[in-house]
């Protein structure tokens, strides 16, 4: 069997000395959040003792940039490429008869409380949410498999209600739904970094299977047990698999929640999934993450690449940044080998046409950092000039999970053109320092710890 799956991750992390491992007592209300909140979601941590004495829990895994590529074997520089070739070049997956998730099933009395340590991670948080758990449904057509995350709030004992933003689940739920069917699903924690980031591909735009994505990120075919009560697959590595149905004609009250911009979403009606067996390794680890903008960074990505091939089609780009501070998915700061005038206004049109989540982007040319706040704000200081540069179109398509336009879906978008004008490249010429870059700093203060 390959190594695959959280199991095999958290290794990765020890070795690497990324891991914290708390020995401590946590309470899963609030404590753990907050612990996981003080580290930005950027520090991967093992709990490794939970309140109530039930299972282990991960948190703050996939929420570095550095750490995540490293999980990935990608770089700053190969990564889109890596990301589109998955998607262009999908590979079979492998189902095995058994594998560790089936050590251990429940198939009665599933209390979902009493066996999993969902947290409650903020004050008005309507209760207990499921934040990491990856959704997975057989298209009813195709066969393929879909996967993505969805939070889950616990109603009562069996019942999760779940939060659907999807084209494509909504229609494949209403379509069953008409015929008076339930939809099968399970829901996986304790996977690794290939797994979570197939699952943010988006499923109406490609259609492709996510399991075979999975298997071309990761290089091997991912490793698959079929469900105990479902016609389904799940990783045979996982730690906890739940099998459940999205029942029809049923909903019930979701919310509020503090999302990822860090604000409350109000209540709404939503599709609930009764869940009625469970598989587990043992002494299995839960996987958790915090509501917030750091742990959207695979969803950026997948953003980023899409945004970097759409731009590639018109112009020289060298790199773009779906920033963290706008939740991986509402600003995008994109860097240009500046050929022809036009090219900085061509990168705005095309970038806010491309999706409507995406509200600003600025565009620099490529001596500037676009990782680096500073370096942006240095750039749109001295190289634009707002009458000429700042594009401003009111009234597109948003993303509701923006409160600053009321949350009508409707938003102004901004672009700001801060390329120098390629007709006057000697008046922006950044002052160096030469052999800058070789100097050894330490050899100047060698009686102080630098
Ligand atoms: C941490 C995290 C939480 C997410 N929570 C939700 C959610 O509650 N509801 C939702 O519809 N999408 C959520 N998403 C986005 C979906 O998982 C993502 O859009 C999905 O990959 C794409 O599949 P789709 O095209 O079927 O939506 C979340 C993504 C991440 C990374």
């Amino acid at each position: 069997m390959s190594a695959q799956m959280l199991r095999h991750t958290l290794d990765v992390l020890k070795q690497e000395k990324f891991l914290l491992e708390c020995d401590r007592e946590v309470d899963y209300v609030y404590e753990m959040g907050a612990v996981l909140k003080h580290f930005d979601n950027k520090r991967p941590i093992l709990f490794n003792k939970v309140k109530n004495g039930v299972m282990r829990t991960a948190g703050g895994l996939y929420g570095d940039r550095e750490i995540l590529y490293k999980l990935l074997g990608v770089s700053k520089e190969n990564r889109n490429a890596r990301f589109l070739n998955a998607l262009t070049r999908p590979m079979p997956y492998e189902i095995l008869s058994s594998g560790p998730v089936k050590e251990n099933v429940a198939k009665r009395n599933v209390d979902l409380m009493r066996l999993l340590p969902v947290s409650k991670f903020q004050e008005k948080d309507a209760s207990n949410f499921i934040t990491a758990g990856v959704l997975v449904l057989k298209d009813p057509e195709t066969g393929r498999f879909f996967t993505s995350i969805r939070r889950m709030q616990v109603q009562k004992g069996n019942v999760l209600s779940v939060l659907i933003a999807s084209p494509k689940l909504t229609n494949d739920f209403l379509e069953v739904e008409k015929q008076d069917k339930p939809l099968e699903v399970a829901v996986v924690f304790g996977y690794d970094a290939p797994f979570l980031m197939a699952s943010q591909y988006p499923s109406a735009t490609y259609g492709v299977d996510k399991y075979e994505l999975d298997s071309a990120l990761r290089g091997e075919p991912l490793q698959l047990v079929r469900c105990e009560t479902k016609d389904l697959l799940v990783p045979a590595q996982a730690e906890v698999v739940l099998e459940g149905v999205m029942v029809p004609g049923k909903r019930e009250l979701e919310g509020p929640f503090g999302e990822l911009m860090g604000y409350y979403g109000g209540q709404a009606q939503h599709p609930i999934v009764e869940i009625d067996a469970l598989t587990y390794r043992n002494d299995p680890i839960y996987q958790t993450a915090f509501p917030c903008r750091e742990e959207h960074l695979s969803n950026g990505l997948i953003r980023e690449m899409e945004l970097f091939y759409f731009l590639k089609n018109q112009v020289d780009v060298v790199d773009v940044n779906v920033t963290e501070g706008g939740g991986y998915r509402f600003n995008a700061v994109v860097s240009v080998r500046k050929g022809k005038l036009g090219t900085g206004k061509t990168v705005i049109l095309a970038s806010l046409g491309l999706n409507k989540d995406l509200k600003q982007v600025v565009v620099v040319d490529d001596d500037v950092d676009i990782y680096d706040p500073r370096d942006i704000e240095w750039a749109i200081t001295t190289r634009t000039q707002a009458a000429k540069d700042f594009v401003i179109v009111p009234g597109a398509l948003g993303s509701t999970l923006d409160p600053s336009h009321g949350l009508r879906g409707m938003t102004d978008k901004l672009g700001i053109d801060a390329t120098k004008d390629p007709e006057r490249t000697e008046l922006f010429e950044r002052a160096a320092i030469p052999g800058f870059e070789k100097i050894d700093i330490s050899k100047y203060f060698s009686n102080t710890t630098l």
